[in-house]
Protein backbone atom coordinates (compact mmCIF):
# COMPACT_ATOMS: atom_id res chain seq x y z
CA UNK A 1 0.00 0.00 0.00
CA UNK A 2 1.11 3.65 -0.67
CA UNK A 3 1.25 4.86 2.54
CA UNK A 4 3.44 7.66 1.62
CA UNK A 5 1.37 8.65 -0.69
CA UNK A 6 -2.02 8.78 1.16
CA UNK A 7 -0.15 10.53 3.99
CA UNK A 8 1.20 13.41 1.50
CA UNK A 9 -2.31 13.90 0.84
CA UNK A 10 -3.59 13.35 3.84
CA UNK A 11 -1.54 16.28 5.19
CA UNK A 12 -3.05 18.76 2.70
CA UNK A 13 -6.56 18.47 4.04
CA UNK A 14 -8.29 19.47 6.76
CA UNK A 15 -10.49 17.32 7.74
CA UNK A 16 -12.97 19.45 9.35
CA UNK A 17 -13.19 20.70 5.59
CA UNK A 18 -13.63 17.27 4.59
CA UNK A 19 -16.03 16.20 6.91
CA UNK A 20 -17.96 19.79 7.35
CA UNK A 21 -18.47 19.82 3.72
CA UNK A 22 -20.80 16.67 4.55
CA UNK A 23 -22.41 17.33 8.48
CA UNK A 24 -23.08 20.65 10.00
CA UNK A 25 -20.26 20.87 12.55
CA UNK A 26 -19.74 23.62 15.12
CA UNK A 27 -16.43 24.63 16.99
CA UNK A 28 -16.46 24.55 20.26
CA UNK A 29 -12.82 24.54 22.33
CA UNK A 30 -10.55 23.56 19.83
CA UNK A 31 -12.77 20.82 18.54
CA UNK A 32 -15.51 20.62 15.97
CA UNK A 33 -18.39 18.84 17.09
CA UNK A 34 -21.52 17.46 14.80
CA UNK A 35 -24.23 14.41 14.02
CA UNK A 36 -22.89 11.52 13.61
CA UNK A 37 -23.51 10.20 10.73
CA UNK A 38 -22.72 6.37 11.34
CA UNK A 39 -25.42 5.72 14.11
CA UNK A 40 -28.91 6.98 14.16
CA UNK A 41 -28.71 10.08 16.57
CA UNK A 42 -29.92 13.80 16.37
CA UNK A 43 -26.98 14.33 19.43
CA UNK A 44 -23.74 15.87 18.66
CA UNK A 45 -21.60 12.91 18.94
CA UNK A 46 -19.17 13.42 16.99
CA UNK A 47 -16.53 14.98 17.63
CA UNK A 48 -13.47 16.11 14.98
CA UNK A 49 -10.37 17.24 15.89
CA UNK A 50 -8.19 19.94 14.09
CA UNK A 51 -5.13 19.33 15.72
CA UNK A 52 -5.28 15.66 15.76
CA UNK A 53 -6.75 15.53 12.17
CA UNK A 54 -9.08 12.50 13.35
CA UNK A 55 -12.87 11.56 14.34
CA UNK A 56 -14.56 10.02 17.22
CA UNK A 57 -17.92 9.09 17.82
CA UNK A 58 -18.81 8.99 21.92
CA UNK A 59 -21.85 7.46 21.19
CA UNK A 60 -21.16 4.57 18.53
CA UNK A 61 -17.47 4.59 19.08
CA UNK A 62 -16.70 5.27 14.69
CA UNK A 63 -13.11 6.86 14.77
CA UNK A 64 -10.64 7.37 11.76
CA UNK A 65 -9.05 10.08 9.76
CA UNK A 66 -10.45 11.45 6.89
CA UNK A 67 -9.56 8.50 4.70
CA UNK A 68 -11.38 6.28 6.92
CA UNK A 69 -14.53 8.89 7.65
CA UNK A 70 -14.97 9.08 2.78
CA UNK A 71 -14.48 5.35 3.06
CA UNK A 72 -17.60 4.93 5.49
CA UNK A 73 -19.91 7.99 4.75
CA UNK A 74 -19.63 7.60 0.84
CA UNK A 75 -19.41 4.04 0.74
CA UNK A 76 -16.13 4.17 -1.43
CA UNK A 77 -13.12 1.88 -0.93
CA UNK A 78 -9.79 3.38 0.48
CA UNK A 79 -8.05 4.07 -3.58
CA UNK A 80 -11.73 5.75 -4.43
CA UNK A 81 -10.72 7.67 -0.57
CA UNK A 82 -6.95 8.33 -2.14
CA UNK A 83 -8.35 9.50 -5.74
CA UNK A 84 -11.09 11.92 -4.30
CA UNK A 85 -8.80 14.01 -2.22
CA UNK A 86 -5.53 13.57 -4.44
CA UNK A 87 -7.59 15.46 -6.93
CA UNK A 88 -8.87 18.39 -4.45
CA UNK A 89 -5.47 18.77 -3.59
CA UNK A 90 -3.69 18.18 -7.39
CA UNK A 91 -1.75 15.22 -6.27
CA UNK A 92 -1.93 12.81 -9.05
CA UNK A 93 -3.18 9.02 -7.51
CA UNK A 94 -3.31 7.31 -11.25
CA UNK A 95 -0.24 4.99 -11.00
CA UNK A 96 -0.79 3.82 -7.42
CA UNK A 97 -1.80 0.46 -7.27
CA UNK A 98 -4.34 -1.12 -4.47
CA UNK A 99 -4.94 -4.75 -4.29
CA UNK A 100 -8.88 -5.13 -4.46
CA UNK A 101 -9.86 -6.70 -1.21
CA UNK A 102 -12.29 -9.50 -2.13
CA UNK A 103 -15.35 -9.93 -0.52
CA UNK A 104 -18.02 -13.00 0.02
CA UNK A 105 -20.37 -11.26 -2.89
CA UNK A 106 -17.97 -10.94 -5.92
CA UNK A 107 -19.16 -14.32 -7.14
CA UNK A 108 -22.88 -12.09 -7.20
CA UNK A 109 -21.40 -9.18 -8.55
CA UNK A 110 -19.63 -10.89 -11.54
CA UNK A 111 -22.88 -13.08 -12.23
CA UNK A 112 -24.88 -9.59 -12.67
CA UNK A 113 -22.27 -8.06 -14.61
CA UNK A 114 -22.25 -11.23 -17.09
CA UNK A 115 -25.67 -10.69 -17.31
CA UNK A 116 -25.20 -7.07 -18.12
CA UNK A 117 -22.71 -7.67 -20.82
CA UNK A 118 -25.59 -10.46 -21.86
CA UNK A 119 -28.73 -8.20 -21.61
CA UNK A 120 -27.06 -5.11 -23.74
CA UNK A 121 -25.40 -7.39 -26.55
CA UNK A 122 -29.24 -8.85 -27.13
CA UNK A 123 -30.85 -5.84 -27.55
CA UNK A 124 -27.88 -4.29 -30.29
CA UNK A 125 -28.38 -7.59 -32.06
CA UNK A 126 -30.54 -8.17 -34.68
CA UNK A 127 -33.36 -9.87 -31.99
CA UNK A 128 -33.09 -6.65 -30.35
CA UNK A 129 -35.00 -4.82 -33.25
CA UNK A 130 -38.68 -4.67 -32.00
CA UNK A 131 -37.04 -2.99 -28.66
CA UNK A 132 -35.05 -0.67 -29.83
CA UNK A 133 -38.29 0.92 -32.12
CA UNK A 134 -39.99 0.46 -28.79
CA UNK A 135 -37.24 2.70 -27.14
CA UNK A 136 -36.91 5.05 -30.02
CA UNK A 137 -40.53 6.10 -29.86
CA UNK A 138 -39.97 6.94 -26.22
CA UNK A 139 -36.81 9.10 -27.64
CA UNK A 140 -34.43 6.78 -25.90
CA UNK A 141 -31.47 6.76 -28.33
CA UNK A 142 -28.23 4.99 -28.64
CA UNK A 143 -26.09 7.44 -26.21
CA UNK A 144 -28.66 7.18 -23.36
CA UNK A 145 -29.52 2.81 -24.36
CA UNK A 146 -25.20 3.41 -23.90
CA UNK A 147 -24.88 5.69 -20.86
CA UNK A 148 -27.91 3.77 -18.67
CA UNK A 149 -26.48 0.79 -19.92
CA UNK A 150 -30.03 -0.54 -20.76
CA UNK A 151 -30.47 -4.43 -22.69
CA UNK A 152 -32.67 -7.11 -23.25
CA UNK A 153 -33.93 -10.31 -22.02
CA UNK A 154 -35.20 -12.84 -24.57
CA UNK A 155 -38.88 -14.73 -24.58
CA UNK A 156 -38.34 -18.43 -22.50
CA UNK A 157 -35.31 -18.69 -23.21
CA UNK A 158 -32.12 -20.77 -20.88
CA UNK A 159 -29.50 -18.89 -22.67
CA UNK A 160 -28.33 -16.89 -19.60
CA UNK A 161 -28.32 -19.60 -17.49
CA UNK A 162 -26.97 -21.85 -19.35
CA UNK A 163 -24.20 -18.98 -19.77
CA UNK A 164 -24.13 -18.51 -16.69
CA UNK A 165 -23.88 -22.64 -15.95
CA UNK A 166 -21.22 -22.78 -18.42
CA UNK A 167 -19.01 -20.46 -15.53
CA UNK A 168 -19.33 -22.51 -12.92
CA UNK A 169 -22.43 -20.86 -11.67
CA UNK A 170 -24.80 -24.21 -10.41
CA UNK A 171 -29.04 -23.10 -10.39
CA UNK A 172 -29.32 -23.05 -6.83
CA UNK A 173 -27.49 -20.43 -7.01
CA UNK A 174 -28.31 -18.77 -9.91
CA UNK A 175 -32.23 -18.85 -8.62
CA UNK A 176 -31.50 -17.80 -4.96
CA UNK A 177 -29.98 -14.39 -6.31
CA UNK A 178 -33.17 -13.84 -8.78
CA UNK A 179 -31.75 -14.75 -11.95
CA UNK A 180 -33.03 -17.93 -13.35
CA UNK A 181 -36.18 -19.93 -12.44
CA UNK A 182 -35.78 -23.74 -12.00
CA UNK A 183 -33.73 -24.00 -14.89
CA UNK A 184 -34.57 -20.84 -17.04
CA UNK A 185 -33.73 -17.51 -17.20
CA UNK A 186 -36.36 -15.28 -14.61
CA UNK A 187 -36.79 -12.67 -17.13
CA UNK A 188 -38.63 -13.14 -20.34
CA UNK A 189 -38.55 -10.51 -23.06
CA UNK A 190 -38.50 -7.65 -21.15
CA UNK A 191 -36.56 -4.18 -21.82
CA UNK A 192 -33.36 -4.25 -18.93
CA UNK A 193 -32.33 -1.88 -16.45
CA UNK A 194 -29.60 -2.39 -14.66
CA UNK A 195 -30.10 -0.89 -11.20
CA UNK A 196 -27.03 0.10 -9.09
CA UNK A 197 -25.72 -0.12 -5.61
CA UNK A 198 -24.51 3.21 -4.05
CA UNK A 199 -20.96 2.60 -5.53
CA UNK A 200 -22.69 2.03 -8.70
CA UNK A 201 -22.32 -1.61 -9.17
CA UNK A 202 -24.53 -3.52 -10.88
CA UNK A 203 -26.63 -5.41 -8.25
CA UNK A 204 -30.37 -6.08 -10.11
CA UNK A 205 -32.38 -5.54 -12.64
CA UNK A 206 -35.87 -3.58 -13.64
CA UNK A 207 -37.75 -5.74 -16.41
CA UNK A 208 -40.23 -3.45 -18.59
CA UNK A 209 -42.28 -4.62 -21.16
CA UNK A 210 -42.39 -3.36 -24.91
CA UNK A 211 -45.73 -5.28 -26.18
CA UNK A 212 -48.72 -5.41 -25.66
CA UNK A 213 -48.63 -8.06 -23.18
CA UNK A 214 -51.04 -8.76 -19.97
CA UNK A 215 -48.05 -8.35 -17.39
CA UNK A 216 -46.79 -6.35 -14.70
CA UNK A 217 -45.09 -3.37 -16.33
CA UNK A 218 -42.04 -3.49 -14.58
CA UNK A 219 -40.36 -6.63 -13.29
CA UNK A 220 -37.84 -6.36 -10.01
CA UNK A 221 -34.82 -8.69 -8.84
CA UNK A 222 -35.54 -10.24 -5.95
CA UNK A 223 -33.96 -8.97 -2.85
CA UNK A 224 -30.32 -10.74 -1.99
CA UNK A 225 -27.36 -10.15 -0.32
CA UNK A 226 -26.77 -7.64 -2.59
CA UNK A 227 -29.51 -5.67 -3.75
CA UNK A 228 -32.01 -4.42 -1.14
CA UNK A 229 -34.87 -2.06 -2.68
CA UNK A 230 -35.33 0.12 -0.15
CA UNK A 231 -31.56 1.09 0.96
CA UNK A 232 -31.10 2.30 -2.51
CA UNK A 233 -32.06 4.94 -4.96
CA UNK A 234 -31.68 4.87 -8.75
CA UNK A 235 -28.76 7.20 -9.69
CA UNK A 236 -27.12 7.91 -6.20
CA UNK A 237 -23.69 7.10 -7.58
CA UNK A 238 -24.04 9.57 -10.48
CA UNK A 239 -26.02 12.08 -8.16
CA UNK A 240 -23.37 11.53 -5.14
CA UNK A 241 -20.92 14.85 -6.93
CA UNK A 242 -23.44 16.56 -9.05
CA UNK A 243 -26.01 17.39 -5.85
CA UNK A 244 -22.94 18.82 -4.03
CA UNK A 245 -21.86 21.11 -6.23
CA UNK A 246 -25.76 22.43 -7.28
CA UNK A 247 -26.70 22.07 -3.50
CA UNK A 248 -29.62 20.10 -4.08
CA UNK A 249 -30.91 16.70 -4.87
CA UNK A 250 -34.27 15.94 -7.26
CA UNK A 251 -36.59 13.18 -6.23
CA UNK A 252 -38.51 11.66 -8.55
CA UNK A 253 -40.34 8.73 -8.62
CA UNK A 254 -39.25 6.40 -12.04
CA UNK A 255 -36.24 5.90 -13.19
CA UNK A 256 -37.47 6.31 -16.69
CA UNK A 257 -38.06 9.65 -15.14
CA UNK A 258 -34.41 10.11 -13.83
CA UNK A 259 -32.83 9.24 -17.50
CA UNK A 260 -35.28 11.84 -19.06
CA UNK A 261 -33.87 14.64 -16.68
CA UNK A 262 -30.56 13.55 -17.37
CA UNK A 263 -30.88 13.70 -21.29
CA UNK A 264 -31.26 17.70 -20.59
CA UNK A 265 -28.72 17.69 -18.19
CA UNK A 266 -30.08 17.26 -14.90
CA UNK A 267 -28.19 14.87 -13.01
CA UNK A 268 -29.08 16.00 -9.64
CA UNK A 269 -31.89 13.45 -9.09
CA UNK A 270 -32.36 10.21 -7.82
CA UNK A 271 -34.96 7.74 -8.00
CA UNK A 272 -37.55 6.42 -5.43
CA UNK A 273 -38.67 3.13 -7.57
CA UNK A 274 -42.34 3.09 -5.76
CA UNK A 275 -43.31 5.73 -3.60
CA UNK A 276 -42.75 4.48 -0.18
CA UNK A 277 -39.49 6.69 1.62
CA UNK A 278 -37.56 4.13 4.15
CA UNK A 279 -35.60 5.28 6.62
CA UNK A 280 -32.18 4.09 4.99
CA UNK A 281 -33.17 6.27 2.09
CA UNK A 282 -34.01 9.17 3.91
CA UNK A 283 -30.39 8.60 5.19
CA UNK A 284 -29.11 8.22 1.56
CA UNK A 285 -31.03 11.63 0.68
CA UNK A 286 -29.18 13.45 3.89
CA UNK A 287 -25.85 12.29 2.31
CA UNK A 288 -26.88 13.93 -0.94
CA UNK A 289 -28.22 17.52 0.40
CA UNK A 290 -30.12 18.87 3.34
CA UNK A 291 -32.09 20.55 0.17
CA UNK A 292 -34.58 18.13 -1.23
CA UNK A 293 -36.75 19.16 -4.23
CA UNK A 294 -39.84 16.56 -4.88
CA UNK A 295 -40.67 16.32 -8.57
CA UNK A 296 -43.28 12.95 -8.13
CA UNK A 297 -45.66 12.25 -10.35
CA UNK A 298 -48.72 15.14 -11.13
CA UNK A 299 -51.56 12.31 -10.78
CA UNK A 300 -53.62 11.75 -7.55
CA UNK A 301 -50.93 9.04 -6.30
CA UNK A 302 -48.04 11.35 -6.74
CA UNK A 303 -50.01 14.29 -4.95
CA UNK A 304 -50.32 11.78 -2.06
CA UNK A 305 -46.84 10.89 -1.78
CA UNK A 306 -45.82 14.52 -1.92
CA UNK A 307 -47.46 15.62 0.99
CA UNK A 308 -46.44 12.11 2.87
CA UNK A 309 -42.91 12.20 1.85
CA UNK A 310 -42.53 15.78 2.26
CA UNK A 311 -43.92 15.59 6.34
CA UNK A 312 -41.52 12.76 6.29
CA UNK A 313 -38.43 14.66 5.31
CA UNK A 314 -39.33 17.67 7.21
CA UNK A 315 -39.18 15.89 10.14
CA UNK A 316 -36.00 15.03 9.60
CA UNK A 317 -34.95 18.94 9.50
CA UNK A 318 -34.89 18.55 6.00
CA UNK A 319 -35.48 21.86 3.47
CA UNK A 320 -38.31 20.62 1.45
CA UNK A 321 -39.36 21.90 -1.65
CA UNK A 322 -41.83 20.90 -4.28
CA UNK A 323 -42.33 20.86 -8.50
CA UNK A 324 -45.82 21.11 -9.51
CA UNK A 325 -46.28 18.77 -12.51
CA UNK A 326 -49.70 19.05 -13.93
CA UNK A 327 -51.92 15.77 -13.73
CA UNK A 328 -51.24 13.35 -14.99
CA UNK A 329 -47.67 14.24 -15.93
CA UNK A 330 -44.41 12.30 -14.79
CA UNK A 331 -40.76 14.07 -15.68
CA UNK A 332 -40.21 11.73 -17.80
CA UNK A 333 -43.62 12.90 -19.88
CA UNK A 334 -43.52 16.54 -18.90
CA UNK A 335 -40.08 16.75 -20.57
CA UNK A 336 -41.01 15.18 -23.79
CA UNK A 337 -43.93 17.65 -24.09
CA UNK A 338 -42.49 20.82 -22.97
CA UNK A 339 -38.52 20.80 -22.85
CA UNK A 340 -35.82 21.32 -21.37
CA UNK A 341 -36.11 25.23 -20.40
CA UNK A 342 -39.65 25.33 -19.45
CA UNK A 343 -38.65 22.39 -17.00
CA UNK A 344 -35.77 24.19 -15.68
CA UNK A 345 -38.04 26.89 -15.14
CA UNK A 346 -40.23 24.68 -12.68
CA UNK A 347 -37.18 23.56 -10.94
CA UNK A 348 -36.05 27.34 -10.34
CA UNK A 349 -39.35 27.84 -8.75
CA UNK A 350 -39.84 24.72 -6.91
CA UNK A 351 -42.18 25.60 -3.82
CA UNK A 352 -41.84 25.33 -0.29
CA UNK A 353 -42.96 21.90 0.64
CA UNK A 354 -45.06 24.37 3.40
CA UNK A 355 -46.65 26.07 1.22
CA UNK A 356 -47.69 23.44 -0.43
CA UNK A 357 -49.18 21.76 1.34
CA UNK A 358 -51.36 24.38 2.58
CA UNK A 359 -52.59 24.82 -0.78
CA UNK A 360 -53.23 21.57 -0.75
CA UNK A 361 -55.51 21.31 2.24
CA UNK A 362 -57.42 24.39 0.60
CA UNK A 363 -58.39 22.44 -2.17
CA UNK A 364 -60.88 20.24 -0.31
CA UNK A 365 -62.40 22.56 1.60
CA UNK A 366 -65.88 24.06 1.18
CA UNK A 367 -65.65 27.73 1.90
CA UNK A 368 -69.59 28.39 2.53
CA UNK A 369 -69.07 26.51 5.72
CA UNK A 370 -68.37 28.27 8.30
CA UNK A 371 -67.53 25.01 9.97
CA UNK A 372 -65.04 23.87 7.48
CA UNK A 373 -63.52 26.84 7.59
CA UNK A 374 -62.99 27.40 10.90
CA UNK A 375 -60.90 23.82 11.25
CA UNK A 376 -58.97 25.18 7.85
CA UNK A 377 -57.89 27.66 9.92
CA UNK A 378 -56.79 25.84 12.12
CA UNK A 379 -55.02 23.57 10.47
CA UNK A 380 -53.26 26.09 8.56
CA UNK A 381 -51.79 27.62 11.97
CA UNK A 382 -50.72 24.25 13.03
CA UNK A 383 -48.68 23.61 10.65
CA UNK A 384 -46.99 26.91 10.37
CA UNK A 385 -46.14 26.24 14.13
CA UNK A 386 -43.95 23.76 12.64
CA UNK A 387 -41.22 26.40 10.58
CA UNK A 388 -39.01 27.27 12.42
CA UNK A 389 -38.29 30.56 10.82
CA UNK A 390 -40.36 33.41 12.68
CA UNK A 391 -40.39 35.68 9.46
CA UNK A 392 -42.10 32.86 7.61
CA UNK A 393 -44.38 32.03 10.25
CA UNK A 394 -45.29 35.75 10.74
CA UNK A 395 -45.81 36.09 6.88
CA UNK A 396 -48.30 33.21 6.50
CA UNK A 397 -50.04 34.38 9.47
CA UNK A 398 -50.68 37.88 8.09
CA UNK A 399 -51.57 36.25 4.94
CA UNK A 400 -54.05 34.23 6.49
CA UNK A 401 -55.77 36.72 8.59
CA UNK A 402 -56.02 39.34 5.82
CA UNK A 403 -57.84 36.20 3.51
CA UNK A 404 -60.63 35.72 6.22
CA UNK A 405 -60.56 38.85 8.09
CA UNK A 406 -60.09 37.69 11.43
CA UNK A 407 -57.58 39.35 13.65
CA UNK A 408 -53.73 39.10 13.27
CA UNK A 409 -53.45 38.33 17.33
CA UNK A 410 -55.95 36.34 17.57
CA UNK A 411 -54.39 34.33 14.89
CA UNK A 412 -51.31 34.49 16.70
CA UNK A 413 -52.39 33.49 20.03
CA UNK A 414 -53.42 30.57 18.94
CA UNK A 415 -50.06 30.06 17.18
CA UNK A 416 -48.17 31.17 20.05
CA UNK A 417 -50.25 28.41 22.59
CA UNK A 418 -49.16 25.55 20.01
CA UNK A 419 -45.57 26.93 20.19
CA UNK A 420 -45.53 26.53 23.74
CA UNK A 421 -46.21 22.89 23.93
CA UNK A 422 -43.76 21.92 21.42
CA UNK A 423 -40.52 20.88 23.05
CA UNK A 424 -38.07 23.83 23.07
CA UNK A 425 -35.39 23.79 20.25
CA UNK A 426 -32.17 22.97 22.68
CA UNK A 427 -29.04 24.82 21.88
CA UNK A 428 -27.05 22.73 21.19
CA UNK A 429 -25.38 20.14 23.89
CA UNK A 430 -22.29 18.58 23.63
CA UNK A 431 -22.57 15.18 24.86
CA UNK A 432 -20.10 14.48 27.91
CA UNK A 433 -17.48 11.66 27.84
CA UNK A 434 -18.64 8.61 29.29
CA UNK A 435 -16.50 7.84 31.99
CA UNK A 436 -15.36 4.19 32.03
CA UNK A 437 -14.26 2.72 34.64
CA UNK A 438 -10.77 1.73 33.79
CA UNK A 439 -8.51 1.14 36.79
CA UNK A 440 -5.44 2.67 37.41
CA UNK A 441 -3.15 -0.21 35.53
CA UNK A 442 -5.21 0.01 32.33
CA UNK A 443 -5.03 3.85 32.55
CA UNK A 444 -1.42 3.53 32.38
CA UNK A 445 -1.00 0.89 30.05
CA UNK A 446 -3.31 2.92 27.49
CA UNK A 447 -1.56 6.37 28.43
CA UNK A 448 1.66 5.03 27.56
CA UNK A 449 0.52 4.01 24.29
CA UNK A 450 -1.31 7.53 23.30
CA UNK A 451 2.37 8.64 24.22
CA UNK A 452 4.05 6.07 21.44
CA UNK A 453 1.50 7.93 19.08
CA UNK A 454 2.84 10.95 19.54
CA UNK A 455 5.84 11.07 20.28
CA UNK A 456 8.39 8.72 18.77
CA UNK A 457 11.39 8.48 21.65
CA UNK A 458 8.57 6.80 23.67
CA UNK A 459 8.43 4.03 21.31
CA UNK A 460 12.56 3.60 21.62
CA UNK A 461 12.24 3.32 25.65
CA UNK A 462 9.61 1.03 25.66
CA UNK A 463 11.27 -1.31 23.62
CA UNK A 464 14.18 -0.76 25.50
CA UNK A 465 12.29 -1.73 28.78
CA UNK A 466 10.53 -4.88 26.80
CA UNK A 467 7.27 -3.24 28.49
CA UNK A 468 4.46 -5.98 27.80
CA UNK A 469 0.97 -4.82 27.61
CA UNK A 470 -1.65 -6.76 29.46
CA UNK A 471 -4.01 -7.90 26.39
CA UNK A 472 -4.30 -8.93 23.42
CA UNK A 473 -4.97 -5.56 21.33
CA UNK A 474 -2.84 -3.56 23.66
CA UNK A 475 -0.06 -5.95 22.22
CA UNK A 476 -0.97 -5.98 19.14
CA UNK A 477 -1.33 -2.01 19.15
CA UNK A 478 1.98 -1.69 20.42
CA UNK A 479 3.72 -3.77 17.85
CA UNK A 480 1.61 -2.06 14.85
CA UNK A 481 2.78 1.26 16.44
CA UNK A 482 6.35 0.05 16.51
CA UNK A 483 6.23 -1.24 13.32
CA UNK A 484 4.94 1.82 11.55
CA UNK A 485 7.38 3.93 13.51
CA UNK A 486 10.31 1.96 11.91
CA UNK A 487 8.93 1.59 8.61
CA UNK A 488 7.81 5.45 8.24
CA UNK A 489 10.28 6.94 10.58
CA UNK A 490 7.88 9.01 12.26
CA UNK A 491 4.47 8.70 13.96
CA UNK A 492 1.23 10.54 14.51
CA UNK A 493 -2.39 9.39 15.28
CA UNK A 494 -4.18 10.56 12.00
CA UNK A 495 -1.51 8.51 9.69
CA UNK A 496 -1.59 5.76 11.79
CA UNK A 497 -4.81 5.22 11.54
CA UNK A 498 -4.71 4.93 7.37
CA UNK A 499 -2.49 1.82 8.19
CA UNK A 500 -4.79 0.16 10.23
CA UNK A 501 -8.11 1.07 8.67
CA UNK A 502 -8.59 -2.73 8.11
CA UNK A 503 -8.54 -3.94 11.89
CA UNK A 504 -11.77 -3.32 13.70
CA UNK A 505 -9.78 -4.57 16.74
CA UNK A 506 -7.41 -1.70 16.63
CA UNK A 507 -9.90 0.96 15.73
CA UNK A 508 -12.42 -0.22 18.53
CA UNK A 509 -9.81 0.09 21.09
CA UNK A 510 -7.77 3.58 19.60
CA UNK A 511 -11.85 4.94 19.85
CA UNK A 512 -11.55 4.04 23.88
CA UNK A 513 -8.45 5.47 24.09
CA UNK A 514 -9.23 8.39 22.47
CA UNK A 515 -12.40 9.16 24.56
CA UNK A 516 -10.28 9.01 28.01
CA UNK A 517 -8.73 12.79 27.28
CA UNK A 518 -4.98 11.35 27.90
CA UNK A 519 -1.98 13.91 27.24
CA UNK A 520 -0.24 13.86 24.32
CA UNK A 521 3.13 14.91 25.61
CA UNK A 522 5.54 14.01 28.62
CA UNK A 523 9.13 13.73 30.06
CA UNK A 524 11.60 11.04 30.07
CA UNK A 525 10.94 11.11 34.26
CA UNK A 526 6.90 10.98 33.86
CA UNK A 527 7.26 8.11 31.70
CA UNK A 528 9.18 6.30 34.42
CA UNK A 529 6.86 7.10 36.75
CA UNK A 530 3.98 5.30 34.34
CA UNK A 531 6.67 2.28 33.70
CA UNK A 532 6.95 1.81 37.46
CA UNK A 533 2.97 1.67 38.16
CA UNK A 534 3.06 -0.74 35.67
CA UNK A 535 5.72 -2.58 37.08
CA UNK A 536 4.05 -2.64 40.53
CA UNK A 537 1.07 -3.91 38.75
CA UNK A 538 2.71 -7.00 37.61
CA UNK A 539 4.35 -7.75 40.48
CA UNK A 540 1.00 -7.33 42.27
CA UNK A 541 -0.56 -9.91 39.23
CA UNK A 542 2.43 -12.15 40.04
CA UNK A 543 2.25 -12.44 43.57
CA UNK A 544 -1.65 -13.11 43.33
CA UNK A 545 -0.73 -15.91 41.03
CA UNK A 546 1.90 -17.17 43.87
CA UNK A 547 -0.52 -16.63 46.93
CA UNK A 548 -3.07 -19.10 44.66
CA UNK A 549 -0.59 -21.46 43.97
CA UNK A 550 0.44 -21.67 47.48
CA UNK A 551 -3.19 -22.29 48.83
CA UNK A 552 -3.68 -25.31 46.00
CA UNK A 553 0.24 -26.75 47.20
CA UNK A 554 -0.07 -29.67 49.41
CA UNK A 555 3.74 -30.31 50.02
CA UNK A 556 5.13 -28.04 53.41
CA UNK A 557 8.47 -27.31 51.18
CA UNK A 558 7.03 -26.46 48.42
CA UNK A 559 5.22 -24.37 50.00
CA UNK A 560 7.73 -22.68 51.95
CA UNK A 561 9.49 -22.06 48.14
CA UNK A 562 6.75 -20.38 47.39
CA UNK A 563 5.83 -18.13 50.55
CA UNK A 564 9.91 -17.49 49.81
CA UNK A 565 9.31 -15.87 46.72
CA UNK A 566 6.03 -13.99 47.50
CA UNK A 567 8.36 -12.28 50.43
CA UNK A 568 11.18 -11.47 47.79
CA UNK A 569 8.58 -10.02 45.30
CA UNK A 570 6.95 -7.58 48.19
CA UNK A 571 10.76 -6.53 49.29
CA UNK A 572 11.22 -5.82 45.57
CA UNK A 573 14.36 -7.83 44.68
CA UNK A 574 13.43 -9.92 42.35
P1 LIG B 1 -42.91 4.19 -17.76
O1 LIG B 1 -44.31 3.71 -17.78
O2 LIG B 1 -41.98 3.25 -18.42
O3 LIG B 1 -42.76 5.60 -18.18
O4 LIG B 1 -42.42 4.15 -16.24
P2 LIG B 1 -42.61 5.28 -15.14
O5 LIG B 1 -41.28 5.77 -14.76
O6 LIG B 1 -43.63 6.26 -15.55
O7 LIG B 1 -43.13 4.36 -13.96
P3 LIG B 1 -44.29 4.64 -12.96
O8 LIG B 1 -44.43 6.09 -12.66
O9 LIG B 1 -45.49 3.87 -13.41
O10 LIG B 1 -43.68 3.89 -11.69
C1 LIG B 1 -42.58 4.46 -10.99
C2 LIG B 1 -41.69 3.36 -10.51
O11 LIG B 1 -42.46 2.39 -9.83
C3 LIG B 1 -40.98 2.60 -11.62
O12 LIG B 1 -39.74 3.16 -11.96
C4 LIG B 1 -40.83 1.22 -11.03
O13 LIG B 1 -39.63 1.15 -10.26
C5 LIG B 1 -42.02 1.09 -10.12
N1 LIG B 1 -43.06 0.32 -10.81
C6 LIG B 1 -44.00 0.76 -11.66
N2 LIG B 1 -44.77 -0.23 -12.13
C7 LIG B 1 -44.31 -1.36 -11.56
C8 LIG B 1 -44.67 -2.75 -11.63
O14 LIG B 1 -45.56 -3.15 -12.34
N3 LIG B 1 -43.94 -3.62 -10.88
C9 LIG B 1 -42.92 -3.21 -10.09
N4 LIG B 1 -42.26 -4.12 -9.38
N5 LIG B 1 -42.55 -1.92 -10.00
C10 LIG B 1 -43.22 -0.99 -10.72
MN1 LIG C 1 -43.71 7.32 -17.29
Amino acid sequence: MNNDLANTIRSKVDIVDIIGERIPLVSKGKNFFGVCPFHDDTNPSMCVSREKQIYTCFSCHATGNVYTFLMNYEHIDFKEALKYLGDKVGIDTGSIKIAKKSTKFDKLYDAYNLSLKYFQNNLNSGIGKEAKAYLAKRSIDEKIIKEFEIGLSLEKRDDLTKLLTSKDYDLVTLNRIGLSSDDHDIYNDRIMFPLYDVNGRVVGFSGRIYKDVDQNKYLNTKETDIFKKGEMLYHYHIAREVCREKKSVIVMEGFMDVIRASTIGIKNTVALMGTALTKEQISLLKRLSNNIILCLDGDGPGQHATEAIGDHLLEQGLEVKVIVLPDPDDPDTYILKNGKERFEGLVDSAINFSDYKMQKMKESVDFRSDEEKAAYINKVIVETAKLTDPIRREVILKRLAKEFDIGYNTLEMRMNSLLEDKPKEEAIVIPKKKSTKKDKYTKAYEQILYFMLNKDWVITQVEKEKIIFPTEVMRTTCSEIIYYYKKYGIINVADFYTYVQDKENILTFLNSILAEDYVEDTTKDELFEYFKVIKEYIKKQEITRLTNKMKKETDPIEQAKIVEKIRKLRLGDS
